[in-house]
């Protein structure tokens, strides 16, 4: 890992002041600018950003500039807010995401991101001699991926084949590079509100342990 200068922060939920994703990945990052003050975080609120399209036109300019022809100057300006978003991850040391399970998945907005920033020779170099996991340009990041799910998914609830959250997340960060992905979810936020604190608390006491160990390999990169 590289010393934490720059995080970006996704925030997925519309739910803001109630969202259990949110209050979690605030206390988290509360905890990594206390023990890393100079540390910049650009939060990237999805609902509040104004992602392109991702429709005929900018997919005819991406083909445009990788067939190596002069884009129209439509297709320039319309490709430049895709580089804009991909430099503004492209630039963090550190990619925090919190999301809640939505139909299992994850919400549109953040899978629009993902396919924003998926773009080959940007973030991915397809190669026919290695599999997908090896595809990635953006090395050298870690990625904290916080997420909140009215029910479970849990290892051992039997139902572990409906995660299209945690393990799609998983691989698309590896897909583009991010080797080294922690995910912590807090569960059963919608059945379960009796035991709602013990699981909030434990998985702040998970984040605080994953803040620690980032902060720690942040100074020994600092000091090699
Ligand atoms: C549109 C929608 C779909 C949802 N789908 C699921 C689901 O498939 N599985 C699940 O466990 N919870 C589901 N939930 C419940 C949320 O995951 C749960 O309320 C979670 O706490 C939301 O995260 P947040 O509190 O950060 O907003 C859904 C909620 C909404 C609004």
């Amino acid at each position: 890992m590289k010393p934490l200068n720059k995080i970006i922060y996704i925030e997925a939920s519309p739910r803001k002041e109630r969202s259990h994703s949110i209050a979690l990945a605030t206390q988290f990052l509360a905890g990594i600018q206390t023990a890393n003050p100079d540390v910049e975080i650009d939060r990237m609120d999805l609902w509040a950003t104004d992602l392109p399209a991702f429709n005929g036109a900018l997919i005819d300019a991406k083909y445009a500039l990788l067939n190596g022809e002069d884009p129209t100057s439509d297709q320039a300006r319309a490709w430049k807010s895709v580089t804009q978003v991909i430099d503004r991850i492209a630039d963090a040391d550190l990619i925090v995401i919190s999301t809640p399970m939505w139909n299992f998945g994850v919400p549109y907005v953040l899978k629009h991101l993902i396919d924003i920033i998926a773009q080959p020779g940007y973030t991915y170099q397809p190669r026919a001699d290695a599999p997908y996991e090896n595809w990635g340009l953006l090395s050298g990041k870690s990625a904290v991926v916080i997420t909140a799910r009215g029910g479970t998914v849990a290892p051992g609830s039997g139902v572990e084949d409906w995660d299209f959250q945690a393990r799609y997340l998983d691989y698309a960060l590896k897909f583009v590079g991010v080797q080294d992905v922690t995910q912590v979810a807090v569960e059963l936020t919608a059945v379960d509100k009796d035991n709602l604190p013990d699981r909030q608390a434990a998985a702040a006491q998970t984040l605080s342990e994953v803040a620690a160990q980032l902060t720690n390999k942040s100074a020994a990169s600092a000091a090699a």
